[in-house]
């Protein structure tokens, strides 16, 4: 039996919140000695039960932050910084011996590329049976009802065939949708999906968003999804948070960003959505200009030298991330408060 160390859900006005992620600093270590700060100061809750769309560009930290909060950033990066607090307990602070229980039992994390989520030598069976028997013994027929009951989760009724068969057996759609399933088995309370649609078609990338809701749906699990694509977080979140450059700039409940977004940057995402039927024929038109280069940040704001409503200060100093009304966070010296979209209809 897994020792019984996690404390008592946290209370935040009333909710129950099941992460919360306090001044996480993540800093890469370069042997030239330059410091890529990678995450730099990302504060952000999740409720029990909903889901947190992480959107930024490629570069931005949003993998960083996932590998943070389950403690596998790989050297020269180092967490110098911060609480990660799961169900009330500071997964930073906890022995690895402890941290190893959680990961993949109650967080679990699925990846942008289903290939290499998967052994290529062993079948599917196998690879559920192992995933489980890291953390519990189990009898076989046990763990097969389990198998079966997460399949269903996902869609799949016709599991025992799939069991039988190797991951190269199939599309790379299907392979996440069964790593989905995998992800499973412990029914987890935190699924992070980081970018799980990026390497897929447009088709497909809906059927596994549809998969991770009815997953949510079913079992109550909070879900983060990461992604850089506005349509994915906003079919699927229930709040968003905007990252660049390794900071939050905006965070908010998905149907206010979406109507009335304040950074610039958030609002140059926006627009660069086009409408739902376009996408499958257009190129998604991107925010002029380059992300920073994160071995050497501007002084001021990192959006700044491509922000339409830059003015002196934003090339001076760093704004800080303010709550201007309850749930609603930005960092800009110019937020455009008045800003409307109709995108509500449009994504
Ligand atoms: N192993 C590493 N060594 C040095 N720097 C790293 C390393 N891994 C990540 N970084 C730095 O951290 C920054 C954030 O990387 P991260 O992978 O979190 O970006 P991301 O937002 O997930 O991007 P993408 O959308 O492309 O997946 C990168 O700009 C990179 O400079
Ligand atoms: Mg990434």
């Amino acid at each position: 039996m897994e020792k019984k160390s996690i404390k008592v859900s946290e209370q935040n006005n009333g909710k129950d919140v099941l992460l919360k992620v306090k001044d996480l600093k993540t800093h890469f270590f370069l042997p030239s000695g330059q410091i890529v700060k990678a995450v730099d100061g990302v504060t952000f809750s999740l409720e029990k039960g909903k889901v947190l769309g992480i959107i930024g560009e490629s570069g931005s930290g949003k993998s960083v932050t996932s590998r943070s909060i389950m403690r596998i950033v790989e050297a020269p990066g180092k967490i110098i910084n911060g609480e990660i607090l799961f169900k009330g307990e500071n997964l930073l602070t906890l022995p690895e011996s402890e941290m190893a229980k959680i990961r993949g039992r109650r967080i679990s994390l699925i990846f942008q590329d289903p290939t290499t989520s998967f052994n290529p030598y062993m079948t599917i069976g196998q690879q559920l049976i192992e995933a489980y028997r890291v953390h519990e013994k189990e009898s076989e027929n046990k763990i097969k009802e389990i198998i079966a009951q997460v399949f269903k989760l996902v869609g799949i009724s016709d599991y025992e065939d799939i069991v039988k068969r190797y991951p190269c057996e199939f599309s790379a759609g299907f392979r996440q949708r069964i790593f989905i399933a995998m992800s499973m088995i412990f029914t987890p309370d935190l699924l992070i999906a980081d970018e799980p649609t990026t390497s897929l078609g447009i088709t497909i990338q809906a059927e596994i968003i549809e998969a991770l809701n009815d997953v949510k749906e079913r079992t109550g699990t909070s879900v983060i999804i990461i992604t850089h694509d506005f349509g994915v977080v906003s079919q699927f979140s229930d709040d968003i948070f905007v990252m660049y450059a390794g900071r939050c700039v905006e965070s908010s409940p998905k149907k206010e960003l979406l109507l009335n977004p304040m950074h610039p940057y958030t609002i140059g995402l926006i627009r660069s959505v086009p409408l739902l039927e376009a996408r499958k024929t257009k190129r998604l038109k991107s925010i002029p200009g380059f992300p920073p280069d994160m071995m050497n940040l501007p002084i001021g704001c990192a959006f700044s030298n491509r922000c339409e409503f830059a003015q002196d200060i934003c090339f001076e100093k760093v704004p800080d991330l303010v709550e201007i009304r309850p749930n609603r966070k930005i960092a800009c010296h110019y937020p455009q408060i008045n800003y409307q979209t109709n995108q509500d209809t449009q994504i």
